[in-house]
């Protein structure tokens, strides 16, 4: 449901869209160099999927290439969970602070590169959530590295939303041969729809 011409509510989290005066004047003098610049759609998916198949609650989530981080609020909101949010960008996160305050919702956030997420993050995650973190070429070995070290330090789940972009295809595809990954097609819907992918491996 809309609440302003600036602010929509999907999936029981409120949000701000990019041209909501609070996300215009954080852009000014604070650019995002890495796309984390807008709420992706792939993070509605994840929500969709995550709406059809719940977490249990009061679990440790950890959300890499947050960007706005819709996604980890949401595990906030609906699973109580203890979220990480991080990005190779600090830029963005003011932007996730704004949206985790329109929801009273408190999230850690940890300033990240994919190739630099700790071991023991890994593994103390019970769900790595990611959406839409593999849109260039040169992204997807690093990705698929991430998938490698989380299910190699025993996270328990992996979610992965994308509207199906080659470079994450591919990485579904080797994950499906080498972790019995599964790619699930999903739909979502808000004041538009979205089409694409959860990418789970259950780990457990
Ligand atoms: C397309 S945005 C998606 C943001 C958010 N997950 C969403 O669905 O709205 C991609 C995000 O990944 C982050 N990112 C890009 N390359 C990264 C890397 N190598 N390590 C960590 N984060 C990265 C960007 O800063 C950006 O926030």
């Amino acid at each position: 449901m809309p609440t302003t011409s600036h602010q929509r509510e999907h999936y029981g989290l409120r949000y701000m869209m990019a041209s909501a005066p609070a996300m215009r004047r954080l852009k000014r003098g604070n650019n995002s160099r890495l796309h984390g610049s807008k709420n992706w759609g792939a993070a509605f998916l994840l929500m969709e999927y995550l709406s059809q198949h719940p977490l249990p609650p009061n679990r440790s989530v950890l959300d890499v290439g947050c960007g706005w981080g819709l996604a980890g609020l949401y595990c906030r909101k609906r699973f109580n969970s203890a979220v990480t949010a991080s990005d190779a960008d600090p830029a963005v996160f003011p932007y996730l602070q704004a949206q985790a305050d329109i929801n009273d919702l408190t999230i850690d956030t940890e300033v990240w590169r994919f190739t630099d997420v700790p071991g023991d993050a890994l593994a103390a995650a019970d769900t790595l959530i990611a959406s839409d973190i593999c849109f260039w070429d040169d992204m997807a070995e690093e990705v698929y590295q991430l998938i490698a070290r989380a299910v190699e330090a025993g996270c328990g789940r992996i979610l992965i939303a994308d509207p199906g972009r080659p470079p994450f295809l591919a990485v579904a595809e080797a994950c499906i041969e080498d972790f019995y990954a599964e790619l699930v097609p999903v739909r979502a819907y808000t004041s538009r729809p979205h089409r694409g992918y959860v990418l789970r491996i259950e780990n457990a």
